[in-house]
């Protein structure tokens, strides 16, 4: 996530939105400075009830040093005898089948992540937020073993909501990419899962009807490559899974963006050079695309904003200011009310 003094409206609405739904929201990255301060700061203007997830002591003790008050903020410690009890039964009924014994459940659960995933896979709270510390796959792995997909997805993946001065592309400018931070080689059936959670992340964040563009080198059959053909059958599945989605692909980047590139190589096209939501065909693709258009063209680029998942655990990049840490927690808010009204 870029860090902003000014964030875009977009971004200044989700807060707004966050605040009118009293979630939940669990912090387990307690031994990080920038969490403490966002707990707070999210605190003083009633985005959601913070849980941190971690020593009582060193979090009361930190937080004497940097000077956080910590009233109306929550902590739940994940070796607290009752509370790890019930974690190590919960996590041990969940993974018995992988084979893990009890004592290994006891274990794993004194590690805060897989608390807080076990608080949130039972509604003990809303969301989570973790990966100022951590990298990725260590947040992302309590997750998917504890939370999972919800029926009908079987992919997690991240997005971005990317901000551009292009005001006449997208939607004002703005767009979702996907994926620029979880699954590394999508198979087709991964990348339509992809594309349907993204096009989700677009209804939710930029409150748009989704024109989802399945990126590729070729645009339909332009090209005859395997890596091409992949994308074709991504976008077969799509269509088959969401019907009434305007998805289209396989297609090249100006033709998904560009109306004028759109009527020479994709006449018949349902995009028609206005996609809002690009879906790259792997992780590779999809982190540097990404990069460089924040880099080179002066765009923001908010995530990675976990999708997919059946409950709202949300990653951070580990640059992550304060303030960036302030909107994943609004929008773990945002994404668990629409995961709840399903
Ligand atoms: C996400 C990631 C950590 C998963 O790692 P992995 O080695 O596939 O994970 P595991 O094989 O240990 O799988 C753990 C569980 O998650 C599931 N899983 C893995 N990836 C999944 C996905 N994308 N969606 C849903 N479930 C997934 C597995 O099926 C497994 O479930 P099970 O234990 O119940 O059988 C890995 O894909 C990764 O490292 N991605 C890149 C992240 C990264 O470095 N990003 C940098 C840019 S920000």
């Amino acid at each position: 996530m870029t860090d902003e003094r000014h964030p875009h409206p977009v971004i200044r609405g989700l807060r707004i939105q966050a605040m009118k739904l009293g979630k939940r929201i669990a912090m387990p990255e307690y031994a990080d400075d920038r969490t403490l301060r966002a707990a707070a700061a999210a605190r003083d203007i009633n985005l959601a009830q913070i849980v941190l997830v971690g020593d009582p002591d060193y979090i009361q003790k930190r937080a004497a040093e940097l000077r956080i008050e910590l009233s109306d903020i929550e902590i739940v410690n994940p070796e607290a005898e009752d509370v790890r009890r019930l974690h190590a039964e919960e996590f041990f009924e969940l993974r018995r089948h992988k084979g893990i014994s009890e004592q290994q459940a006891w274990e794993q659960v004194a590690d805060p992540l897989y608390a807080a995933a076990l608080m949130l896979r039972a509604g003990r709270v809303d969301g989570s937020v973790a990966g100022a510390l951590n990298p990725t796959p260590v947040v992302l792995k309590p997750l998917l073993q504890i939370v999972k997909c919800p029926p009908g997805i079987s992919t997690a993946s991240s997005c971005f909501i990317i901000a551009t001065p292009m005001e006449h592309m997208g939607v004002e400018g703005l767009f979702i990419f996907a994926d620029g931070g979880v699954v590394p080689n999508p198979t087709p059936e991964q990348l339509a899962d992809i594309a349907i959670t993204s096009a989700e992340s677009c209804r939710l964040y930029l409150n748009a009807e989704p024109r989802v563009a399945m990126l590729s080198f070729s645009t339909k059959g332009s090209a005859k490559h395997p890596d091409a053909v992949k994308v074709r059958e991504a976008t077969r599945l799509a269509q088959e899974k969401a019907p009434g989605l305007i998805l289209d692909g396989e297609i090249q980047a100006d033709a998904a963006l560009v109306p004028e590139v759109a009527a020479r190589k994709d006449s018949d096209g349902i995009l028609q050079g206005q996609a809002n939501v690009l879906v790259f065909p792997d992780l590779d693709a999809g982190n540097i695309g990404y990069k460089l258009v924040h880099r080179l063209a002066h765009a923001n680029a908010y995530g990675p904003l976990v999708q997919g998942l059946a409950k709202a655990g949300m990653d951070l990049s580990r640059g992550a200011s304060v303030n960036e840490i302030v909107t994943v927690i609004a929008i773990a808010a945002i994404r668990a009310e629409a995961l709840a009204g399903r």
